[in-house]
């Protein structure tokens, strides 16, 4: 049947039992395409006693994951546990031990990455990890090795499905926040606990990643300014809609000058942009590139399957090169320059309550005009005599010039509440 490769598994949830179920599947299909016999050897579980979707044969779950990390009958270590420990340990264990190592594990990479990236090297074995950024989307390998040679500028993406899903529900059905959230929960998109996806926090983690690919240098989770959706109203959604923008919350990272910006933030992009289109709760990456012009990759960026494809695939590498004598190129790569938010250009919406009675936009339209930044479009609903709102789109500016005239706004006597800034991604 092809060379034996024999599988330590390290989790059997959501992702471990779909690869099981894929390997159980395919295994004849996989050995005649690519001379691998790939087993299931050990799979570590928190516990044995659990309910699994899948058939494994007795004596292979156990409850020692270190067991299965060193037992002389795993060939290749597939981590699928999540969060820091004892991911972390184990992965280092196996590397040690001479094992390659394939994790889908996003935390882990984007806050001890260059720890694992490190040791993977020492020991000269791969650590792939195709699966963490964006489940099933091929990602990393086209990046590192595809576009090996590109000099890339910018790579922009959704990356989180359900913040996409929720914001989706809020422009297709004019839901609220808070209504497209419960439905995202109901449906199984949503954790109860949401914060990691709408405050950007999971985006957050793909964001580094994706930077240390795209610009071979170190970026950790932390490098990364981050704001989530929940400050996005249905009211802004509208405005964006009737000015020809989505909103949508991006992961965005670009080098430029020896330094690199990363970035999560919802933004409003041109209806026209391929990024508007990626619906619901899909993922898509546009990266662009000095030679390639522009490029997006789109898919299902979590669920069981789509991410244990993503596995699989690294799996199968992995197994090629250790029977190959021959681990990829670890990279290990120096840390990189990280250009603060306050130094980025970019255009704004923003969204002002005001009070209608003459003289107020000539007011606010000079603070505008002290800090620097030259309004696009302004537009204003409301009665004279009463409340007012305006929502001005700015032409590029700083950041810090920015955030310098909301201060200002806020100390105007005639503003009564400053609603949404949103960044605006695209054409001036
Ligand atoms: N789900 C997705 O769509 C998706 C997409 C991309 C990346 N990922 C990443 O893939 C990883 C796994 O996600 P998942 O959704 O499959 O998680 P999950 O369903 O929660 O499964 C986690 C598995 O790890 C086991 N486990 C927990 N602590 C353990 C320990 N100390 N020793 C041994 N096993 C332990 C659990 O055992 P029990 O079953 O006994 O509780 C469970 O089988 C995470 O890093 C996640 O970020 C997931």
């Amino acid at each position: 049947m092809g060379t034996h490769v024999r599988v330590g598994l390290l989790g059997c949830g959501n992702v471990g039992s779909a690869l099981v179920q894929l390997l159980a599947q395919d295994r004849a299909a996989i050995a005649e395409r690519t001379g691998l016999d790939l087993e299931v050897r050990r799979v570590a579980v928190r516990s044995t006693a659990r309910e699994r979707p899948v058939d494994l044969p007795d004596g292979v779950l156990t409850s020692d994951a270190e067991s299965v990390v060193n037992d002389p009958e795993v060939d290749v270590v597939v981590e699928v546990i999540g969060g820091i420990e004892p991911a972390r340990s184990l992965i280092l264990d196996a590397l040690k031990a001479g094992k390659p190592v394939v994790t889908a594990n996003k935390e882990l990479l984007a806050n001890v990455g260059a720890e694992l990236v490190d040791a993977a090297a020492a020991a000269q074995v791969d650590l792939l990890y195709e699966a963490a950024v964006a489940g099933g989307i091929p990602l990393i390998r086209p990046l590192r090795e595809s576009l090996a040679g590109e000099r890339i500028h910018r790579v922009m993406g959704i990356v989180n499905g359900t913040t996409n899903y929720i914001l989706t529900r809020m422009t297709e059905a004019g839901a609220t926040y808070s209504d497209a959230l419960a439905e995202a929960q109901t449906l199984g998109f949503a954790e109860r606990d949401p914060t990691a996806d709408v405050e950007g926090f999971d985006a957050a983690a793909k964001c580094a990643i994706l930077a240390s690919i795209a610009f071979g240098v170190r970026v950790v989770a932390g490098d990364v300014y981050r704001e989530g959706i929940s400050g996005v109203t249905a009211s802004d959604i509208a405005f964006a809609d009737r000015l020809g923008y989505v909103v949508k919350l991006l992961a965005i990272a670009e080098q430029a000058d020896g330094e690199v910006a990363v970035r999560v933030h919802p933004a409003m992009i041109p209806k026209t942009h391929p990024l508007a289109a990626v619906r619901e709760s899909f993922n898509a990456v546009f990266i662009e590139g000095q030679a390639v012009g522009e490029l997006m990759l789109y898919g299902r960026g979590a669920g069981g399957m789509p991410t244990a494809s993503a596995v699989l695939g690294d799996l199968i590498d992995a197994a090629h090169n250790l029977r190959a004598g021959s681990p990829g190129r670890p990279l290990s790569p120096g840390r990189a320059t990280i250009r603060s938010i306050d130094d980025l250009r970019s255009q704004y919406y923003l969204n002002l309550e005001v009070q209608d009675r003459l003289g107020v936009l000539a007011a606010v339209a000079t603070v505008f005009g002290e800090h620097g930044v030259s309004i696009k479009s302004m537009e204003q609903e409301g009665e004279l005599g009463g409340e007012a709102r305006l929502v001005f789109i700015t032409h590029a500016a700083k950041e810090r010039d920015m955030q310098a005239t909301l201060h200002a706004l806020r100390g105007l006597e005639a503003v009564d509440r400053i609603g949404s800034l949103l960044r605006v991604v695209g054409p001036e």
